[in-house]
C-alpha cells in the first residue's frame, strides 16, 4: 500500500490515478476536500485527517509500506506557516511512518531548497529534507522546478489572465525550468519501483531554461492572441507587494514569491532522465498539451 498526502492538490491529482491505474494500491490522506469521484472509482482509499494530527496519521499508515509526501504550500496563512506545514508536518508524519514500519519515504522537495540566503519557502523545505534524510527510513527526494499541466495554478492561470486582459504587466525574471507534470508523476512512479533511486536527491527541471517573458510569449502564440506585455522592475514592484501582502488574505503574489522568480537555479535534467528512464517534455510540447486539456480550454 502506498499512502499519498496532498492527493487532493494539483501534483496529487496526477499523481494518485498514475499510481492506482499501473496496478499499485493507493490511499490518499485527505485533509479539506475529499477525493474526486473519479479517484474513488479507480479504487483509491482515503482517510481523512492532517499531518500535524497523529491520531489521524496512525490510521492513515496502517499496512503502508511507502510514503509519497506532497504536502507543501506556497501561501501562508494565519494558522498555516511554512514552518508548521513544511517542517513540523514532515517531522510528525517521518515519525509515524518509522513507527509503521514503513519502507520508503519519498518527498517532494523543491528545485533552490537550501539552508542558507534562501527564502523562508525554499528554507523549510530545505529543513524537512534534513529531516527526512536524518530518518532513518530508507528515502528518495525529489526537487521540481516550477510544475506546469491540466489543473496548475501557472501556466493555466496565466493563460485564463492573458485571454482577459489587453495589456499584461508582469515582474522580470530570472531563467525558469518549468518542468510538465507528466514528468514528474513518471519519475516519482519511477522512484517507488526503482531500489537504485534510494538515498538520493534528484533535481526535477524541464529541458528549457525560459524568462517569465518567454514564457509568457509562447503561452501568447500557443493561444495564437497578441498582448501587450509590460515588464516591471521587481526593485519597483516590492512595496506594492508588501502593500497588499499586508492587507489581502491571500494575495495573488508575495515577497517570497517575487524573490523566488528573480532566482535562478540552472539543473542539467540529464542524471534525473538517467535515473527515472523517462525524457522531459521540451516546454513548447509541454504547453501544447496543457492547453489542449479540457481543465484549461
Ligand atoms: N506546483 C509546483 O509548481 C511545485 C514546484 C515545486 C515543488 N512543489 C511541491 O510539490 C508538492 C505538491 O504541490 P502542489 O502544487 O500539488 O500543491 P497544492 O496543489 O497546494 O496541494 C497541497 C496539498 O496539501 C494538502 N494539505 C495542506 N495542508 C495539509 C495538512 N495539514 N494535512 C494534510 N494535507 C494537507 C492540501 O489539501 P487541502 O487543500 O485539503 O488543505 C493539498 O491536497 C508541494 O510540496 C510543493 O511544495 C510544487
Amino acid at each position: 500500500m502506498i499512502l499519498i498526502t496532498g492527493g487532493t492538490g494539483f501534483l496529487g491529482r496526477h499523481q494518485a490515478p498514475a499510481l492506482a491505474e499501473a496496478r499499485l494500491k493507493v490511499r490518499c490522506l485527505v485533509h479539506r476536500q475529499p477525493l474526486s469521484q473519479p479517484l474513488r472509482a479507480l479504487g483509491i482509499e482515503e482517510i481523512p485527517g492532517s499531518i500535524l494530527e497523529d491520531s489521524s496519521l496512525r490510521p492513515a499508515l496502517r499496512g503502508v509500506e511507502q510514503v509519497v509526501h506532497l504536502v507543501g504550500i506556497i501561501l501562508e496563512s494565519s494558522t498555516r506557516t511554512f514552518e508548521t506545514l513544511h517542517v513540523e508536518g514532515t517531522r510528525r508524519l517521518l515519525e509515524a511512518a518509522r513507527a509503521a514500519g514503513v519502507r520508503q519515504f519519498v518527498y517532494v522537495s523543491a528545485l533552490g531548497a537550501r539552508p542558507r540566503d534562501a527564502t523562508r519557502y525554499h528554507r523549510t523545505k530545505w529543513e524537512a529534507e534534513e529531516l527526512v534524510r536524518a530518518s532513518g527510513l530508507p528515502f528518495t527526494i525529489v526537487r521540481p522546478s516550477v510544475i506546469y499541466g491540466p489543473g496548475d495554478a501557472f501556466i493555466s492561470r496565466f493563460a485564463r489572465l492573458l485571454r482577459m486582459a489587453p495589456v499584461f504587466p508582469f515582474p522580470r525574471s530570472g531563467r525558469l525550468q518549468p518542468i510538465h507534470v507528466e514528468d514528474v508523476v513518471a519519475c516519482l512512479r519511477a522512484a517507488l519501483q526503482e531500489p537504485r533511486c534510494l538515498g538520493q536527491a534528484f533535481c526535477l527541471a524541464g529541458p528549457d531554461r525560459l524568462t517569465l517573458e518567454e514564457i509568457l510569449r509562447a503561452i501568447l502564440d500557443a493561444l495564437h492572441i497578441r498582448r501587450l506585455l509590460v515588464p516591471l522592475s521587481p526593485r519597483l514592484l516590492r512595496p506594492l507587494v508588501r502593500l497588499q501582502e499586508a492587507i489581502l488574505p491571500s494575495p495573488p503574489l508575495t515577497l517570497d514569491q517575487l524573490r523566488m522568480l528573480q532566482e535562478e537555479h540552472p539543473c542539467d535534467p540529464a542524471p534525473a532522465e538517467a535515473a527515472f528512464g523517462h525524457r522531459f517534455l521540451p516546454f513548447r510540447e509541454g504547453l501544447a498539451k496543457c492547453l489542449r486539456s479540457p481543465h484549461d480550454a
